[in-house]
């Protein structure tokens, strides 16, 4: 494998994993980012969020000489042939990708190229950008480049072992790309085990849009089922290991049932692709219905609160799990949110514990909630227990501590991350999303 100067333009979360996977697998890379803090903390070791792995990673390449960081972007690109592109793309008002950031880098890089780079797009953009990107560079350098359009499958929490084994890679190439330019491509990856597709441009991005669309609508179709699981007095999670069984859906679906899906990407990119589809004319209904099954999810869990303890008014309610999901600080578009605020109208006091979430929690919440490092503090004195987010300590939690702390022995498990018999036989009101029949559950 031939060592390639790389050069990662974004340092968030894409352009870190990617830069310091990169790094790993033997490439000189320079990740650049125009905010000098966040530069100088990653210069210091310290990485801007929480990702398993990340920091040791970046401290490991770094000490080996294949890894820096510069906010200086003639230096980032100094004798560099792969450009990767891992800007943000926030969501505008109405759903659609603001591209602003990727315009304002394309500009910048620009007026740097010496010839002959390669621009990878790896950020979640519509389909078309590609080429936006290559009349932005035209209009600016008239030396040759190319194009690739290569989407990043990121999945928070477990990032690096999904860099360094993929599922599959994909690149898009514009019409006209050489066949070095594609070697070039596919060599930075020679070490990655994992199929690699080839396409068009506009192919690739679509395909990182279906592949989350499909995956959300996946859960929305299990949470729909977990409903009507609530009406026949059927179980969701032995229904959804039977359609994990067949090979043609696997072990690895998104049909765990629960308060439904957040995070950074899937609201975001089902959001984008309603409105990708909108402006060429086509109507993506199913899209419509998958996000409302999804925002339902959240009424449905505070319902269940509000059976078990009708006159929440006042009373302390205890959240576990404020994050997206487990193993993560990221608290963007989390359920949690939109769940606090329905309790929030209600007037229940809200008392919230998650592991690692609490900073970025306190600046969506401030002081509208209490926080608690210790689950059990949150717990005490509550009137019920909420489970947000399934984090592997909750799993275990003393449960006779845990009904003696409580002053009703009430919990509304949003992730079934318990067995409801165990619970009702330990003396819970226990309810879970999509596990037997809600109106037979006594509440004493
Ligand atoms: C997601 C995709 O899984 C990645 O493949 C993709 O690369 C990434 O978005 C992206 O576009 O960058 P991520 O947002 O990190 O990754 O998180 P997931 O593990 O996919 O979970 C997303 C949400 O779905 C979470 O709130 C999770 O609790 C929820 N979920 C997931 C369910 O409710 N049920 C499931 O069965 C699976």
């Amino acid at each position: 494998m031939k060592k390639h100067s790389i050069a990662i333009i974004g340092s968030g979360y894409v352009g870190l994993v990617t830069g310091a996977c990169f790094a790993k697998l033997g490439h000189a890379v320079t990740c650049h980012d125009i905010d000098k803090r966040k530069i100088r903390n990653l210069q210091k070791g310290i990485a801007p969020f929480f990702e398993p792995g990340l920091t040791s990673l970046i401290k490991e390449t770094v000490k080996k000489g294949n890894l820096r960081f510069s906010s200086d972007l003639s230096e980032a690109l100094y004798g560099v042939s792969v450009i990767f592109i891992t800007v943000g793309t926030p969501s505008n008002k109405d759903g659609s990708v603001d591209l602003t950031y990727v315009k304002a880098a394309v500009k910048d890089i620009a007026s740097h190229m010496r010839g002959g780079e390669i621009l990878v797009s790896k950020s979640t953009v519509p389909i078309g950008t590609s080429l936006l990107i290559r009349r932005i560079v035209s209009k600016r350098f008239s030396g040759k480049f190319s194009v690739v359009s290569n989407p990043e499958f990121l999945q928070e929490a477990v990032a690096i072992k999904a860099f360094l084994e993929p599922d599959r890679i994909i690149m898009g190439y514009e019409d006209l790309v050489t066949p070095k330019v594609k070697k070039t491509i596919k060599d930075l990856y020679a070490k990655v085990k994992a199929p690699i597709i080839e396409t068009d441009n506009r192919t690739a991005e679509l395909i990182k849009y279906a592949a989350n669309v499909f995956l959300t609508s996946q859960i929305s179709f299990i949470n729909s089922i977990a409903r009507l699981c609530e009406e026949i007095g059927a179980d969701v999670e032995l229904v959804a290991k039977a359609l994990k069984a067949d090979k043609r859906i696997g072990q690895r679906a998104f049909i765990n049932a629960g308060i439904g899906y957040g995070g950074l990407c899937f609201p975001k990119d089902i959001r984008a692709l309603i409105r990708i589809s909108e402006r060429i004319g086509y109507k993506f209904k199913f899209l419509d219905v998958v996000e409302e099954v999804n925002k339902e999810q959240r009424a449905v869990f505070v319902e269940k609160m509000k059976r078990l303890v009708p006159k929440i008014r006042g009373k302390k309610i205890a959240l576990l799990g404020l994050s997206f999901k487990p193993k993560t600080d990221d608290m963007r578009e989390a359920p949690s949110i939109d769940i606090v605020k329905r309790l929030q109208k209600l007037g229940a006091k809200i008392h919230a514990t998650d592991p690692v979430a609490i900073t970025n929690a306190k600046q969506i919440f401030g002081k509208s909630i209490t926080y608690h490092k210790n689950p059990y503090s949150a717990i005490k004195g509550a009137y019920v227990v909420g489970i947000i987010t399934e984090w592997p300590q909750y799993k275990k939690l003393n449960l006779q501590k845990v009904k003696r702390l409580l002053r009703l022995p009430n919990i509304v498990d949003g992730r079934n991350i318990y067995e409801p018999d165990k619970m009702r036989r330990a003396g819970f009101n226990y309810l879970a999303m999509g596990r037997g029949y809600i109106r037979d559950i006594k509440v004493k």
